[in-house]
């Protein structure tokens, strides 16, 4: 049966087929490892709609897919219900957040608005960048930063039971 009380948590980038859609596959990922997939809601979402319906870039999924992660997400920007329908909203830079705090309907939903490199544990970062335009370094460091980071979120963020 469904849990009412599932931790819903969106990751959130730009254009939605770089970062959040691989941090959104990694953190599924982490979350079956730990036997524990029925008791989140995990979803990706972009500031821009320019590559809505799109799967994500193909460079993420070879560099995904070599890890052993399966991205099949499709584009779609961040809508209004989602202030709402998530626990958590998770940036990925500055340009991200600020964005997601200005879009936030009150305070409330505001409060929802984390940086992702907040929880890493080991990596140094204060944001995740921007790949697109970057070379297959820049695909790695993403996804380093995102596994630590995934890691770090589960465990602070949302402690077993
Ligand atoms: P993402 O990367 O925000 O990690 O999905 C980008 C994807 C597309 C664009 C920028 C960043 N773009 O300008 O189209």
């Amino acid at each position: 049966m469904e849990r009412a009380d599932k931790k819903k948590i969106l990751f959130v980038c730009l254009g939605n087929i770089c970062r959040s859609p691989a941090a959104e596959e990694i953190m599924r990922r982490q979350v079956e490892a730990a036997g524990r997939s029925d008791e989140f809601l995990l979803d990706s979402a972009g500031l821009i709609d320019y590559h809505q319906g799109e799967e994500a870039d193909a460079r993420m999924r070879a560099h995904a897919a070599r890890r052993g992660y399966h991205i099949t997400h499709l584009s779609r920007p961040v809508c209004y219900e989602d202030f709402f329908s998530f626990d958590l909203i998770v940036g990925m830079d500055d340009r991200n957040i600020s964005r997601l705090r200005d879009l936030a309907p009150g305070l409330e939903e505001e409060r929802k608005v984390v940086r992702m490199t907040d929880y890493c544990r080991i990596k140094v970062a204060d944001h995740v960048p921007d790949p697109y335009y970057g070379g297959a370094s820049g695909f790695e460091n993403v996804l380093d930063i995102l596994e630590d980071a995934c890691a770090g979120l589960l465990e602070r963020c949302c402690p077993a039971s």
